[in-house]
């Protein structure tokens, strides 16, 4: 069966417990890559996030480029943010980095605390074209089994486009799953961009 990843970046944000509902009328999984300082204002739909058996990863404290700053400062970064989702319950699985932006150093800090990198083979671009219609159709003629789907759940406009990709891809016989079931999990210090098992 072709599986695809939703992935949501930089929330928890505004829209993002609609998208879970949304989600759950769907009975679809995805993964969330969440900012530090993001879940400080909403750890509640962290909470119902985890509930709903979603997969949580760490997308940074405040969304810096990680190979931008020093080691000491991007294993804050991460650190910081763990610790944030465990305090809701949440034991964090994979890192997205900011930007999608790493290098050895990076991947080196990311392997200490126990995190591999995951990117993504779709991008919609969806941050800059705020535009429903134009979301679905990049990502509905992009995806291929295997696929992992950066998305942004802080925009609306994306949360909007989820019902009609769901059913889109479905009625292709695609299966939504989260990174880590599309991975087969991540190698603490690896990176990946796709699934290795479509
Ligand atoms: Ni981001």
């Amino acid at each position: 069966m072709p599986c695809v990843a939703l992935t949501f970046d930089d929330g928890p944000g505004a829209h993002t417990s609609r998208l879970l509902d949304i989600l759950a009328d769907h009975d679809v999984k995805a993964t969330f890559y969440t900012v530090g300082r993001q879940i400080e204002q909403r750890p509640g739909v962290i909470r119902k996030m985890a509930a709903a058996g979603h997969q949580i990863g760490n997308h940074s404290y405040d969304h810096p480029q990680l190979t931008a700053v020093s080691a000491d400062a991007a294993r804050r970064q991460i650190a910081t943010t763990d610790a944030l989702l465990r305090a809701q319950g949440v034991t964090p699985s994979t890192v997205r980095p900011p930007y999608g932006s790493y290098n050895t150093s990076v991947l080196q800090v990311l392997g200490s605390l126990g995190h591999g990198a995951v990117n993504w083979n779709v991008d919609p671009r969806d941050w800059q074209d705020k535009d429903t219609p134009t979301v679905v159709q990049r990502v509905t003629s992009a995806a291929r089994p295997g696929a992992i789907l950066l998305m942004h759940d802080v925009h609306s406009t994306s949360v909007d486009a989820v019902p009609q990709i769901i059913t889109t891809l479905k009625a292709r016989g695609y299966h939504f799953v989260t990174v880590d079931q599309i991975t087969g999990g991540v190698a603490p210090g690896s990176a990946v961009h796709s699934g290795m098992h479509p």
